[in-house]
């Protein structure tokens, strides 16, 4: 069966395709639309930004690392799509030319394309929208203020055509399997298969690793595993689920971990990448776990028929070693409901769009001044996603205070050996695990320490 989507309003069907040839590739190398450019190869500059629409509305994903299976059902537009079928600029290709917002204009089509989207999902916050597109000569100030001149103009009809003509359009694929069921068949039987969700790692495997991938299997026509589950006790959120979809989750219930997420990859690398993936693949650098984990997550895992829990922090056993067998795969991360204690402090040397050095997560309960539970996991600190067993032992029982903080300086060096990279050395690991604590008990007690908030 063929892939099908459309691209800027026109059919597409494509058959006999290889599964990880990308987007960007047929954009430029098949169909002659260069509008689209090519800059990094791997997520990280936004030059290749396309617009999405499907079911759950427009968003603007990265087409270097995006397979063309992932399109299946879906409508794209690119750069050429922006402007009408007679030329007509769309407001904010207009607003970049009397705003002056491009010089050479390799990033402007990426730009574009950000821009339209936040344009049609009435999106202001600029800084966000476009914090996953890189210019390296005009600077960003007329470009904001082209996406602020433009937010008002209304939505030309051919952007807003494509959620109608998209209707019914979704079918299985055997690539893109419809239901879990589905996928989890295929996997029993071909254990061997490579899951792919969002690629927004394994997307890097081929584009920069030049891996060959065979068999794959894409989770993203999976609707029930884009569930999320609100109960009197949990939230039960599905393997599908995007980092975008989890923030919004997050800020709402715990809005430090929703802050970090707003620093996780761009609004491109979040709409794609999925919690699922985020945890499956094992890093000991992912943002997700370590807040996951400080919260008490408990991983769903599924292989045919059967089904298991883990906690989350049993999961991971070794640096590139996981408990998941041949064949297995993760429906669900389920979090209890609970008091929000919890602050997410994520370091790495920019503050949008970097992976971090370190990342701590602090879920600290204390009762009448005495700390009664404490949850701590670094990512960035070892071979895995890890608790600070010995840390948080020396603060049970004891009264929430300086000196009692103080007294855990001995239990880090317990807890972590982290190792020396082109991220940050292992002193300034050991070093600022430390401090965070010091940081969290600060906040705690109603002291200001984030930059952001400290005013003159
Ligand atoms: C530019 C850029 C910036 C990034 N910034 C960050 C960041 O700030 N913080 C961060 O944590 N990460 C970051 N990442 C890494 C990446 O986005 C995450 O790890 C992401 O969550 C992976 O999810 P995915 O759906 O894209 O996984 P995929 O790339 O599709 O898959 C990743 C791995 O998980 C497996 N897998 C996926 N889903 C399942 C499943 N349900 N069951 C079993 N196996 C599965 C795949 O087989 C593969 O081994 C960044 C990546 C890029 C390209
Ligand atoms: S080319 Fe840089 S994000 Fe795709
Ligand atoms: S205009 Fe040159 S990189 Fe942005």
């Amino acid at each position: 069966m063929d892939i099908t989507f459309l691209l800027n309003g026109e059919t597409v069907e494509l058959g006999g395709v290889s599964p990880t040839y990308t987007f960007l590739e047929f954009l430029r190398e098949y169909r002659g639309l260069n509008g689209t450019k090519e800059g990094c190869n791997e997520g990280d500059c936004g030059a290749c930004s396309v617009m999405v629409t499907d079911g759950d509305g427009a968003r603007a994903i990265n087409s270097c690392i995006l397979f063309l299976p992932q399109l299946h059902g879906k409508a794209v537009r690119t750069v050429e799509g922006i402007s009408g079928p007679n030329g007509e600029l769309h407001p904010v290709q207009q607003a970049m030319i009397d705003h002056h917002g491009a010089q050479c204009g390799f990033c402007t089509p990426g730009f574009v394309v950000s821009m339209a989207v936040a344009h049609l999902n009435g999106d202001t916050d600029f800084d966000t929208a476009l914090a996953g597109n890189l210019c390296r000569c005009t600077g960003y100030a007329p470009i904001i203020r082209a996406a602020e001149a433009a937010a008002d103009v209304p939505v030309p009809d051919w952007i807003k055509d494509d959620l109608t003509i998209l209707d019914g359009r979704h079918g299985a694929h055997p690539l893109v399997p419809d239901s879990s069921d589905a996928l989890a068949a295929i996997l029993l039987d071909n254990p061997d298969t490579t899951v792919i969700a969002g690629a927004t790692d394994v997307g890097l495997w081929v584009t920069k690793g030049l891996r060959e991938l065979s068999p794959v299997v894409f989770l993203g026509g999976c609707e029930d595993l884009k569930n999320i589950e609100v109960s009197a006790t949990e939230f039960r959120i599905g393997a599908g689920v995007n980092i975008n979809e989890l923030g919004a989750l997050m800020d709402e219930y715990h809005p430090s971990f929703g802050d970090m997420i707003r620093r996780y990859g761009s609004l491109q690398v979040r709409a794609a990448a999925t919690i699922g993936g985020n945890i499956a693949n094992g890093s000991p650098i992912g943002d997700g776990p370590p807040a996951l984990i400080a919260l008490g997550a408990t991983l769903h895992l599924r292989r045919g028929d059967v089904r298991r829990e883990v906690l989350l922090e049993d999961y991971f056993i070794a640096y590139g070693k996981q408990d998941r067998a041949k064949g297995e795969f993760v429906e669900a991360v389920r979090i209890p409901r609970q008091e929000d204690r919890l602050k997410c402090y994520k370091l790495s040397k920019r503050f949008d769009q970097d992976i971090s050095a370190v990342c701590g997560c602090f879920n600290i309960t204390v009762v009448n001044g005495v700390v009664t539970q404490a949850r701590i996991a670094f990512g960035g600190m070892a071979a895995t996603p890890k608790r600070a067993g010995h840390v948080e032992a020396a603060l049970v029982g004891q009264p929430w205070n300086s000196e009692t903080v103080a007294a855990t300086r001995g239990a880090w060096d317990k807890d972590f050996t982290p190792m020396s990279d082109m991220r940050a050395s292992a002193a300034y690991r050991i070093v600022t695990a430390r401090n965070l604590l010091t940081r969290y008990f600060m906040e705690d007690s109603g002291i200001a320490t984030n930059v952001l908030e400290v005013e003159a």
